[in-house]
């Protein structure tokens, strides 16, 4: 009889958890993946839905913050799996973050997550609008904090790296809480690259992205070459319109006038055009003004007629000859 009870003790424990079980309603499955993101001082415990069979009404989440040895609810009976508590603890707080499953009478799990301080956990984005700015051989730097306001028990301070951008070799400075600086001694022409990042004494926060610019671009000199060419301009047209009896004036009342005078051809380029016999040199000396005013292109075209006509006639003579 002994050796058959000894041998039922180990059946009765493993049977024990089965027994247990069936006078109690099944537990409720704890809630999984949970998570806390927080981002910029914007904190969200975040979770992943627990499924249920047959399920009637929906599950209900309950989140709680356990501090030193208060408890403090922080979102409580929510169908979303998501709980927003930036607005519900401070900063400098330091606890663990509780979730529950609910349904119905059923309760989960607390499921505990390591501990959690807002102004230590948080992650910093990287800060934004990065600008450089170039004058000569510096670089004027300025950006904008990654959010605002920023309490003050972050304790935030930027570092600012740059670089030549064929260069591999960077430079690092710490900013404090200052959001421009001014890079000076740089090369000129030279493209140079900025990252910016905060950080505080527990937090290394994101890298921005790298802003490039070069220093004194080609496109100021082109800017500044076109203006004063521009003003040159201006000032020379108001000497040459405005200021009357002046050389310039003269000059171009000169280049008027023969633009809008007929065009002759100028006399010594006849001479050159023509080598007119002695009777086209009369006619032509005997040529008035008036023939002078008319277009001498076509007198140029005249004269080698005249010269054909000179040199046909005796032709004509021989051919009335020969017909005589
Ligand atoms: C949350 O739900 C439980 C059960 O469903 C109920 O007993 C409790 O009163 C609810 N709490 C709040 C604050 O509504
Ligand atoms: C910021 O830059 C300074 C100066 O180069 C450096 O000593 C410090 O370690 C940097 N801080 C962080 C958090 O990287």
């Amino acid at each position: 009889m002994r050796p058959a009870l000894l041998l039922l003790i180990p059946a009765l424990i493993t049977l024990l958890p089965a027994v247990l079980s069936s006078n109690t309603e099944p537990g409720l499955p704890a809630p999984s993946n949970v998570h806390i993101d927080s981002y910029n001082m914007k904190h969200i415990v975040k979770w992943d839905p627990v499924k249920v069979k047959d399920e009637s009404m929906p599950v209900m989440y309950s989140v709680g913050f356990q501090l030193y040895r208060d408890f403090r609810e922080l979102c409580i009976n929510i169908t979303e799996t998501e709980c927003d508590f930036t607005e519900k603890i401070q900063s400098t707080w330091r606890g663990k973050m509780m979730v529950q499953a609910e349904l119905g009478s059923r309760r989960s799990e607390w499921v505990v997550l390591p501990d959690f301080q807002p102004s230590k956990n948080t992650i910093i984005g990287p800060v934004k609008s990065l600008d450089l700015n170039s004058h000569s051989e510096n670089l004027a730097v300025d950006f904008s904090p990654p959010f605002s306001p920023i309490p003050d028990v972050l304790a935030i301070e930027y570092n600012l790296s740059y670089w030549k951008e064929d260069s591999r070799e960077k430079k690092t400075v710490n900013l404090r809480s200052a959001r421009t600086y001014v890079l000076d001694n740089l090369e000129r022409y030279t493209n140079y690259c900025v990252q910016v990042y905060a950080h505080t004494p527990y937090i290394k926060g994101l890298m921005s992205d790298p802003v490039c610019k070069t220093t004194v671009t080609d496109m100021t000199y082109i800017v500044v070459l076109v203006c004063v060419l521009v003003f040159v301009l201006i000032v020379g047209i108001i000497g040459l319109l405005v200021i009357p009896e002046k050389p310039l004036h003269q000059a171009v009342s000169k280049i008027k006038n023969w633009l809008d005078g007929p065009y002759r051809i100028p006399s010594h380029v006849l001479d050159y055009l023509e080598d007119p016999p002695p009777l086209a040199q009369q006619e032509y000396t005997q040529n008035t003004l008036e023939e002078q005013q008319c277009d001498h292109i076509s007198i140029v075209l005249l004269d080698p007629c005249q010269d054909d006509h000179e040199e046909m006639r005796p032709d004509h003579h021989q051919s009335d000859s020969d017909k005589t």
